[in-house]
């Protein structure tokens, strides 16, 4: 989803520079807007390298010098706008209609004066006419500017027009008075986006251990052992998890994939690393899910330097590697949820029921890698989420995210249960 972040220009400006990266571990895309007056507070580099997209400064792509504007601001023009604005001459209409909630934090006493009375003579204001986008505003300024008839007049406007006005807090203001008019906190500002969005904060209390990609069981000094997992289930999880509010550690196998924004990533190579890593971490987590690809097997000695080629047979003895949900199982505390995977290519149903009682999981993923469309390497998946108590839900193919959705939602309701009974549906319990 994309939003818009309009930044005008009073001493707050720069707190814009968190709230972008708050809606950005939301998992949000967003376009900052600045005022020119925003613009002598902060540089729009500041947001262009925290939100990788250009900053939309100006209405007009090519106001040089002479064309209504000084020297002085034209040569500040070219400054801000090294690269030309190359985009359509109607950028307005395009970017008021492809976000889905403007923002403008902070607020002047300016912006909400021009916002009540249709003035668009910037790009922000243009925007918020041209919008059908949810508002949300959060104003900043000194006491007396708060206080003042006709701000409290604009601010009524807007109000009563739906847009959603937060409030400025209490405290010492820059200009040295003490009272309202301090920008409210960013996380309220945050949470103002989400809710006006309709996103959910459901994990807010948890905090998920997940585990992605596959491993390397080393051969020799050169090789190993590994699988086609490409980690991209486990990310989705992790990023998913994280867009709901839940802290998450993220165990990640060898991958090329960007961790999600606001994840804890901890790297492992072979098995053996992978379950030091989630059992060491297990006593402070709350769920775990093992969407990894752990091998199964590991050569049972890894050979001291390189394998020297020759024209016989070679064998390679492989030993079973360490079994990290069967050791979960026997160390687990009470409230603690753990969700297996099972990637299956033939009787995959009782396989993976098989799976859930031998390792006494909450709830089992499995998926039939034999699909198209399904398992490792691509961006989608079809899965089917098996409960303890027997019952069996499938999807359709759907993107890996949309699936991680779904098993946190199954996750939120298990917590529930547990909430209102007491007891876990697994059989460990
Ligand atoms: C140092 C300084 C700080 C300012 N801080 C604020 C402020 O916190 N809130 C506000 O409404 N205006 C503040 N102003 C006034 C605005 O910058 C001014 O009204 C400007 O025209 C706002 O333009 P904009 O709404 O297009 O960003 C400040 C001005 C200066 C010089």
């Amino acid at each position: 989803m994309r939003v818009g972040l309009g930044v005008t220009g009073g001493i707050a400006a720069y707190k814009a520079a968190e709230l972008l990266r708050c809606l950005q571990e939301d998992g949000l895309e967003v376009q900052v807007i600045m005022t020119r007056a925003a613009r002598e507070f902060v540089t729009p580099l500041t947001f262009e390298a925290l939100s990788g997209h250009k900053v939309i400064t100006d209405l007009f792509p090519s106001s040089a010098p002479g064309a209504g504007a000084t020297a002085a601001e034209g040569n500040a023009q070219e400054k801000i706008q090294a690269e030309p604005n190359t985009e359509s001459a109607i950028e307005h209409i395009a970017v008021a209609q492809s976000i889905e909630a403007l923002v403008i934090a902070p607020a002047t006493a300016d912006v909400l004066a021009k916002m009540a009375h249709g003035l668009a003579d910037d790009f922000l204001t243009t925007v918020y006419l041209a919008t059908r986008a949810p508002v949300i505003v959060a104003p900043a300024m000194n006491i007396n500017m708060w206080r003042h008839e006709a701000t409290q007049a604009n601010i009524a406007i807007l109000r009563q027009r739906g847009v959603k006005i937060i409030e400025p807090e209490s405290g010492y203001l820059a200009c040295g008075m003490t009272g309202a008019g301090r920008l409210a906190a960013i996380e309220n500002i945050a949470r103002a986006v989400r809710e006006t969005l309709g996103m959910r904060r459901d994990l807010e209390n948890e905090t998920l251990l997940v585990t992605a990609g596959p491993t390397y069981e080393p051969i020799d000094l050169v090789r190993h052992l590994s699988n086609r997992s490409s980690g991209k289930m486990g990310y989705a999880l992790a990023e998913a998890a994280r867009r709901r509010g839940a802290r998450v550690l993220l165990v990640s196998g060898p991958t090329h994939l960007v961790p999600p924004q606001g994840v804890e990533v901890e790297r492992v190579k072979t098995s053996d690393e992978m379950a030091d890593a989630v059992l060491n971490r297990l006593a402070t987590v709350s769920i775990v899910i093992m969407a990894a690809a752990v091998a199964d097997y590991q050569p049972a000695s890894v050979i001291q330097g390189k394998i020297k080629k020759n024209s016989r047979p070679l064998s390679l003895e492989l030993k079973p590697t360490r079994d990290i949900l069967a050791e979960i199982a026997e160390r687990r505390q009470p409230r603690q949820l753990v969700v297996g995977f099972a990637a299956e290519s033939d009787h995959l149903l009782e396989n993976a029921a098989e799976k859930m009682r031998a390792k006494r999981t909450d709830l089992m993923v499995a998926n039939d890698i034999t699909q198209e469309g399904a398992g490792f390497d691509g961006d989608t998946n079809i899965i089917t989420l098996l409960f303890p108590d027997g019952r069996a839900k499938s999807f359709e193919k759907m993107s890996k995210f949309q699936a991680a959705n779904h098993v946190l939602d199954e996750l939120v309701e298990l917590r529930k249960t547990v909430a209102q009974t007491g007891i876990f549906t697994s059989p460990q319990s």
